[in-house]
């Protein structure tokens, strides 16, 4: 995130922000966790690569990757709309597919699902819409934030949450910093949520 609170670059793109030291972070971050989640846009357009350990996710409601997609070198988990199935068979050498239908894509049916399939400790690595309602549902308990030195000033570009409503409660102190570290031009800061919704 900026110092001016963004998460998007003017272009739609996000990875530029980061720094080596960022990214170094974020392995170490994701090596804590058993599955890293991921949105559209980050394959759409920072074409990022899955991680293999632990494994990706790809939330495919209404879009599938590019057969040419970095990301698919990772072999990730794709969770498809079944609406997209037949488009899909393209891929299945290239990911773990699994069909959902619209109500297995809302946030808790989307736990219970990983959850049967063994995975507990999430990261999501998604943008500011699915974060909202993430946070929104009371879903989050860990943020890893990283503030870096840029203030881009654009008025339409979203912060880490951004939804139509404001999030419940949000006046609470609901997060505790548990963590910080100065890096050579960036802070990194870990929170805990400590109040219920
Ligand atoms: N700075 C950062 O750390 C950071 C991190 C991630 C992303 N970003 C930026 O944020 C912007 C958006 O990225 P994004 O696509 O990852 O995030 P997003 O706009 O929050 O997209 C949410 C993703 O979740 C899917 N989804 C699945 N179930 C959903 C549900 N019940 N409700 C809503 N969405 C659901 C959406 O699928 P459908 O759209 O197909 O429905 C979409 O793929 C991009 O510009 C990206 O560069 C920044």
């Amino acid at each position: 995130m900026t110092l001016d609170g963004r998460v998007t670059l003017p272009d739609g793109r996000w990875h530029s922000l980061s720094s080596r030291e960022d990214s170094r972070r974020m392995q170490e971050i994701r090596r804590l966790h058993d599955l890293v989640i991921l949105g559209k846009h980050s394959v759409l357009r920072d074409n990022i690569r899955s991680p293999l350990r632990p494994p990706g996710l790809l939330l495919c409601r209404s879009f599938l990757p590019p057969a040419t997609s970095r990301f698919l070198r990772g072999k990730p988990i794709l969770f498809v709309h079944i609406s997209l199935k037949s488009r899909a068979v393209q891929l299945q050498n290239k990911a773990r597919l699994c069909f959902l239908s619209s109500a297995d894509f809302e946030p808790r049916a989307l736990l219970r699902r990983l959850e049967r399939m063994g995975f507990r400790k999430l990261l999501f690595e998604t943008g500011p819409a699915f974060n909202h309602i993430l946070l929104g549902q009371g879903i989050i308990d860990r943020l890893f934030l990283t503030l870096t030195p840029f203030i881009i000033g654009q008025e339409d570009l979203p912060g880490l949450a951004s939804g139509p409503q404001a999030l419940p409660r949000f006046e609470q102190p609901h997060w505790t910093l548990i963590r910080w570290h100065r890096g050579s031009r960036e802070i990194f800061l870990e929170y805990r949520r400590t109040g219920a919704l």
